[in-house]
């Protein structure tokens, strides 16, 4: 008996919700029968926490298959759509975070990782532009080293949740310059609108960098024909990139976003959290600036105080 298969993806999902209801036992034996296969042959993994992903990947993925029942032309699709993305992936550009990132894979890791320790700063995803090598930048300098933005005046404090302040916490912020590209993406060697920094002895910090403009991910390879197929945006939310260290406390990683941002919760990789949404104040050219600078121009400010759980927590 030959299958007619709807084109409509919603339709066709009915059309299987109804063979599911419906199933012919020869064929159902078949199929689950090759997922116990599968479950069966991680029996003697040694690795007690290996075997319960690998089981439950397994599972999972077997449950995808049996639900929505892809064309072997379909699969083969998705190999290649891997396979690209595997050519595409070197020490710069890394392909499979873009894809975990735009499935919310990601942030879903953060947050299963993160549980809302009461009080703390949340965390939020990393992103592929980190690098352990930024260049250090005094308390009060400018870390945009040239990048071209407008002026964004940062300052905050690093304490525990009991409130007791961070001296000598370590600071690095990364961001897009406003042609929306990270200096790694211009030049693997290229260091700029990036830096790191230490809290002085009330755990206070404060720093030039740029005001955060919406910029999209990384859109030429695979995954960007991806997001075109299914209709969405490759943009992000303009934010500022933070990860703070301190010893015996958790490290953060996070992002500072401004207030009445367009992309807000359109954000292409779901990072947006709304306590991490903080009010940039626009600063009208020749306002003096907190520490004399002369800016030419237009230039913004923001507070944004950060909290680290206890380490373990
Ligand atoms: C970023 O914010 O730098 C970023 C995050 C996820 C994917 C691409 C870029
Ligand atoms: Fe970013």
């Amino acid at each position: 008996m030959s299958t007619q298969v709807n084109p409509d993806p919603a339709a066709r999902t009915d059309v299987h919700r109804a063979v599911a209801r419906e199933p012919d036992p020869e064929q159902e034996a078949v199929e689950a029968g090759l997922v116990d296969a599968v479950v069966a042959s991680f029996d003697a993994c040694r690795d007690p926490r290996l075997k319960e992903l690998m089981v439950s990947l397994a599972r999972h993925l077997h449950a995808f298959l049996r639900e929505t029942r892809p064309t072997e032309d379909e699969w083969g699709a998705a190999i290649r759509f891997l396979t690209r993305a595997g050519r595409l992936t070197d020490d710069v550009r890394q392909e499979f975070i873009l894809l975990s990132d735009v499935l919310g894979a990601s942030t879903q890791t953060v947050n299963v990782n993160h549980t809302a320790h009461a009080g703390a700063t949340e965390a939020t995803v990393l992103g592929p532009f980190f690098v352990e090598d930024a260049p250090h930048v005094a308390l009060g300098g400018d870390l945009s080293s040239g990048a071209p933005g407008e002026p964004c005046w940062v300052e905050g404090t690093v304490t525990g949740t009991d409130g007791t302040p961070l001296a000598g916490a370590r600071i690095d912020v990364w961001e897009a310059d406003e042609d929306g590209r990270y200096d790694v993406q211009y030049d693997a060697a290229r260091r700029a609108a990036r830096g790191h920094l230490f809290t002085d002895g009330d755990g206070g910090y404060r720093f030039w960098a740029l005001t955060p403009t919406p910029y999209p991910i990384p859109d030429d390879g695979p995954v960007g024909q991806l997001l075109r197929a299914v209709g969405r945006s490759p943009l992000r939310a303009a934010h500022l990139h933070f990860r703070v260290a301190h010893e015996g406390a958790r490290t953060l990683v996070t992002h500072l976003f401004p207030e009445g941002d367009p992309i807000g919760r359109d954000d292409s990789v779901f990072g947006v959290k709304e306590s991490l949404v903080k009010h940039f104040a626009r600063q009208p050219a020749g306002t003096s600036t907190p520490d004399g600078r002369v800016v030419e121009g237009t230039w913004s400010r923001v507070r944004f105080d950060l909290v680290l759980a206890p380490a373990g927590a």
